[in-house]
């Protein structure tokens, strides 16, 4: 299955508000759903939305092993959630560091809800239903934005932490090895 061109911030897709899924099938299976992993490998990103490859539709994949590339971030399974639902556990906020790939070499910082609870269906259509916090509320936040034709950006309250990622590393702001993008 081909690995697509992710769509980059500017094209009007990614700001647009994606469909729900009406059913699921092999045919979404071994086309978009294929496709989205393909790409989100290829890119090696910690996830990925359906409108990034440039369709709008409510289907979201994430995961990261352990790897040393993401050294503070706990593991996070390979997740494919169609039709997601993200509902906040409490009020706490953290910020982190974000980065996109549909927004290439840039990084900002963005506040999120610490603990979140995510319902939606997996590529089977059961249904998955977590408690999650930290780095993997983070990716699903980042995620599910994506179906609401949102990028980090507009998240950012204060611009002047958005930034090119080499000038932030050799800033110091961002850890050097901080690279997830998703
Ligand atoms: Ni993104």
């Amino acid at each position: 299955m081909p690995v697509k061109p992710v769509i980059k911030i500017g094209n009007p897709i990614l700001n647009q508000i994606s469909e729900p899924v009406s059913f699921i099938d092999d045919k979404l299976k071994q086309g978009l759903i294929q496709d989205m992993l393909d790409t989100m490998a290829a890119e090696n990103g910690a996830g990925i939305a359906a409108p990034q490859i440039g369709v709008n539709q409510r289907i979201i994949i994430f995961g990261i092993g352990k790897n040393p590339r993401y050294p503070d971030a706990e593991p996070v399974p390979t997740t494919i959630l169609i039709n997601p639902v993200v509902t906040p556990l409490g009020d706490e906020k953290k910020d982190g560091w974000e980065g996109c790939l549909s927004v290439p070499g840039y990084r900002g910082l963005v506040e999120r809800y610490t603990s979140v609870r995510y319902t939606g269906l997996n590529e089977n259509g059961i249904r998955i239903d977590r408690v999650v916090s930290d780095f993997h509320a983070i990716v699903v936040q980042h995620e599910v934005d994506h179906l609401d034709g949102i990028l980090y950006p507009q998240r950012i309250k204060d611009m002047s932490q958005f930034g090119l990622i080499e000038e932030l590393e050799a800033a110091g702001r961002v850890p050097k090895i901080n690279k997830v993008e998703a």
